[in-house]
């Protein structure tokens, strides 16, 4: 078995550089972990790091918080964390420790959390900025606003109190949007392993199973790689493929419905959001067939605008154009396709954009627009691209669509010359997905 690829020290140590030359020598970043999450009484939810601070530092626990200061000549960068201690270690595993801090994740220096109201107040004296992102956990913007509050009161010593807050998103997020080179490839192998999890399923699949043994099939891909979910599976039959995030996942699946599945693996904390549509006994019907490929070519339409230069926006106009002319040649809408989509008539069919950033968040961080116009898509931006139909019953409808929900769903980067698609192992055409499911 092939261990992953993992991102190197020097990559976290280079991005904190970069971070600390767009902060500035006279500012403190104070980024910290995520906490323990429990599911009932004592029992924990499954961790999960902050993206935010997983990208700085690589290091996977709570209790911890993260203080960059550029500029500082002890140390530049330290980290607060969890004591080691054999007792809590006997119980809940194993803790890196503060030697650990330093020696294995190259923190100049690391101190206990439960001593950091003592000292964080002095790593803030004299620095005039405070990059911290407010509003993701209220207590812990009451304790940096106390330490902020203890220098103020010694103002009269001499002490000066930072007198700036700003938000860290703007630079780290910006940051965050652009993938390294090791970005890409955990997210090419996250890719690679959603994409057996899905050819998996479409293999298992037959109608009179129920939704969840299909989500099996996908759990037991990801797991066997050293991967998680990267969300909430989405395992949708018939009328259930028209609820976009749908996740009871406890129905039958009947015979000549479709299949909406929306899966992805995490590695090391990178996504992958992968959808797939196809008939649960292995044949489309003709209806089934036709929208399918509707969104096939508005899929395929899209991809094609995924490159440096164009806009974001650009893959969902394209989407967009494909979704309006089919469903008016199918019969589902009537008129001019220009005042179609100028009137957003395709709207109760396509009610999502095409795509998203994609990262250490599945909905990833980074602004759609700059300065109110959308921004230019740039190589080693990774998003997704996934046009759907999702046909609910209604009067306006001829019956035949109804209960049709589809959405196509891969994952992109952008490259100099174009784009590539990280999952695009993955079949998609008609006849292919057939003779997958018929093998
Ligand atoms: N899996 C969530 C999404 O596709 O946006
Ligand atoms: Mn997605
Ligand atoms: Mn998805």
């Amino acid at each position: 078995m092939k261990e992953l690829a993992k991102i190197t020290p020097e990559e976290f140590i280079q991005r904190r550089k970069a971070l600390m030359e767009k902060i500035g020598k006279n500012s403190i970043a104070i980024i910290p972990s995520s906490e323990v999450k429990y599911r009932n009484s004592d029992a924990e939810f499954a961790f999960r790091q902050n993206s935010d601070f997983l990208y700085l530092t690589g290091f996977n626990e709570p209790k911890s918080v993260a203080v960059i200061l550029p500029g500082r000549e002890e140390s530049e960068y330290i980290l607060f964390c969890r004591e080691k201690d054999p007792k809590t270690e006997q119980w809940t595993g194993r803790m890196v420790g503060l030697d650990g801090a330093v020696e294995d994740y190259n923190a100049d220096d690391a101190f206990p959390i439960d001593d950091i109201d003592d000292i964080l107040p002095s790593l803030m004296e004299n620095r005039s900025k405070v990059f911290y992102s407010v509003g993701n956990n209220p207590d812990f913007d009451k304790q940096v606003i106390s330490w902020v509050n203890s220098l103020r009161a010694k103002v009269r010593n001499g002490v000066q109190a930072p007198h700036e807050f700003v938000s860290l998103d703007v630079f780290l997020h910006e940051m965050r949007l652009f993938k390294s080179p090791q970005e890409q490839q955990l997210m090419r192998d996250a890719g690679a392993v959603s994409v057996r999890a899905h050819q998996r399923a479409m293999k298992a699949c037959n109608a009179g199973m129920m939704e969840y043994e299909i989500e099996a099939e996908y759990l037991h891909e990801f797991k066997k790689a050293g991967m998680d979910a990267a969300y909430t599976t989405i395992v949708g039959g018939g009328e259930w493929g028209c609820i976009l995030h749908y996740v009871e996942n406890n129905d039958v699946l009947k015979d000549n419905e479709l299949l909406l599945i929306d899966a992805g693996a995490e590695n090391q904390g990178y996504a992958s959001d992968i959808t797939r549509t196809f008939p649960t006994n292995g044949k489309f019907t003709d209806a089934q067939r036709q929208l399918y490929q509707v969104v096939l070519d508005a899929q395929y339409a899209a991809i094609e605008q995924c490159k440096p230069g164009n806009r974001w926006i650009d893959p969902h106009d394209a989407a967009v154009r494909v979704i309006t002319t089919g469903l008016v040649e199918l019969g589902l809408l009537e008129g001019s396709i220009d005042k179609l989509i100028g009137d957003k008539e395709y709207f109760p069919f396509y009610m999502h954009k095409t795509g998203h950033w994609l990262g250490l968040d599945v909905h990833d961080v980074g602004d759609y627009k700059i300065d109110d116009e959308w921004r230019e898509l740039k190589a080693g931006m990774t998003l997704t691209v996934e046009p759907g139909l999702y046909i609910s019953p209604s009067k306006d409808v001829d019956e035949k669509w109804w209960n049709i929900g589809i959405r196509i769903e891969d994952d992109l980067l952008i490259t100099e010359s174009g784009n590539e698609v990280l999952t695009a192992e993955l079949l998609k055409e008609v006849d292919d997905i057939e003779a997958w499911m018929a093998d």
